[in-house]
C-alpha cells in the first residue's frame, strides 16, 4: 500500500470515484481484531463484516440465525481496528425485513453502538422503500443480489441466480431499483458473469462481485475461504491465497508432539 493509499479514510463516496476512474475495489471479510488490522494493513479497501460470521466463525449451515447481537459484536472490535478501510455490516436476517421503521433503529444502532460506517441488505425491489429510509437518515447502504444466503430456503439450492432470461432481467432491474433508491454499492454473488457486466455498466454506482465475474467494479471473498482455512465446501469463485488449514494443522500437531515428548519449552523459553 502506497504512504498516500495508508492515509486516504475509504468513503462511499471514494469507492464511486474508484469506479469512475475504473481502479477495482478489493473487499474481504472482518470479523475479529487482527484480521481486521491485517486486511486494513494491506490496503483493502472495504471490510465487511458479514453474516458469513455464522458459518465461519460459529460454524452453522446456514447465515439465517445470526443475529443484531453478533453482528454488533464482531462490528465494535472491527471498527476500532481499522483506520483506514469503509466498515459495512450485514444486516441480519429479520432485522430489515418487518418494516423500514425497524430496519432503521437496528441499522442505526450498528452505526450508533458498533461503529459501523455503512449497512449491508439482501434483497430487491422490494426492499426499495428500506433503502430509501436509511439513505434519508444518513446511514448508507450496499445492496447484496444474486444467490442471497439469507434466502438459501426459498432458493433451495446454492446454485448460480439469473441463469434464464427471467430470472435475469429481475436482477438487472432490482439493482437499476436499489440503485435509484440511494444504494451506494451492490454485491453482485454467483450470477453468469455477463450479466456482471451488464449491471456493471447499467448502474453507476460500484459493483462488487462474488462469482460475479471480472467485470464488477470490485470483487469481495470470504476472508477465511480465500486463505484456505475454511474448507468444508470450494466453490469455483473462491481463490484460495494460502492453506492455512494445512498450516494450521502442521502447527497444531507439531505443539502437541513437542509438549508430549517434552520439547517444548526449553531452556531459551523458560525462566
Ligand atoms: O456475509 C458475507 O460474508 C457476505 C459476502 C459473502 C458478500 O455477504
Amino acid at each position: 500500500m502506497s504512504q498516500h493509499q495508508e492515509l486516504k479514510k475509504v468513503t462511499t463516496e471514494s469507492l464511486r470515484l474508484m469506479k469512475g476512474k475504473g481502479r477495482k475495489i478489493a473487499c474481504l471479510t472482518a470479523y475479529d481484531a487482527i484480521m481486521a488490522q491485517l486486511l486494513d494493513e494491506a490496503g483493502i479497501d472495504l471490510l465487511l463484516v458479514g453474516d458469513s460470521a455464522g458459518t465461519v466463525i460459529q460454524g452453522l449451515a446456514t447465515t439465517i440465525s445470526v443475529t443484531l447481537d453478533q453482528m454488533l459484536y464482531h462490528c465494535r472490535i472491527v471498527s476500532r481496528s481499522v483506520k483506514r478501510a469503509l466498515v459495512v455490516v450485514d444486516m441480519p436476517f429479520l432485522t430489515f425485513q418487518i418494516s423500514a421503521e425497524e430496519a432503521l433503529r437496528n441499522a442505526g444502532t450498528l452505526m450508533k453502538e458498533a461503529g459501523a460506517e455503512a449497512v449491508k441488505l439482501e434483497g430487491g425491489s422490494v426492499f426499495c422503500n428500506v433503502v430509501r429510509r436509511l439513505t434519508d437518515s444518513g446511514i448508507p447502504v450496499m445492496g447484496h443480489l444474486g444467490l442471497t444466503p439469507q434466502s438459501i430456503h426459498s432458493f433451495g439450492t446454492y446454485r448460480v441466480r439469473g441463469k434464464t432470461e427471467e430470472e435475469s432481467d429481475k436482477i438487472l432491474e432490482d439493482a437499476i431499483a436499489l440503485a435509484n433508491a440511494g444504494a451506494f454499492a451492490i454485491v453482485l454473488e454467483k450470477i453468469p458473469l455477463e450479466l456482471g457486466k451488464r449491471i456493471t455498466e447499467a448502474i453507476a454506482i460500484p459493483t462488487i462481485g462474488i462469482g460475479a465475474g471480472p467485470h464488477c467494479d470490485g470483487q469481495i471473498l470470504v476472508t477465511h475461504d480465500m486463505l484456505g482455512l475454511f474448507t468444508k465446501f470450494h466453490p469455483r469463485f473462491v481463490r484460495h491465497y494460502a492453506n492455512m488449514a494445512e498450516d494450521m494443522l502442521t502447527a497444531f500437531r507439531s505443539f502437541s508432539e513437542d509438549v508430549q515428548e517434552g520439547r517444548f519449552p526449553d531452556a531459551h523459553e523458560s525462566y
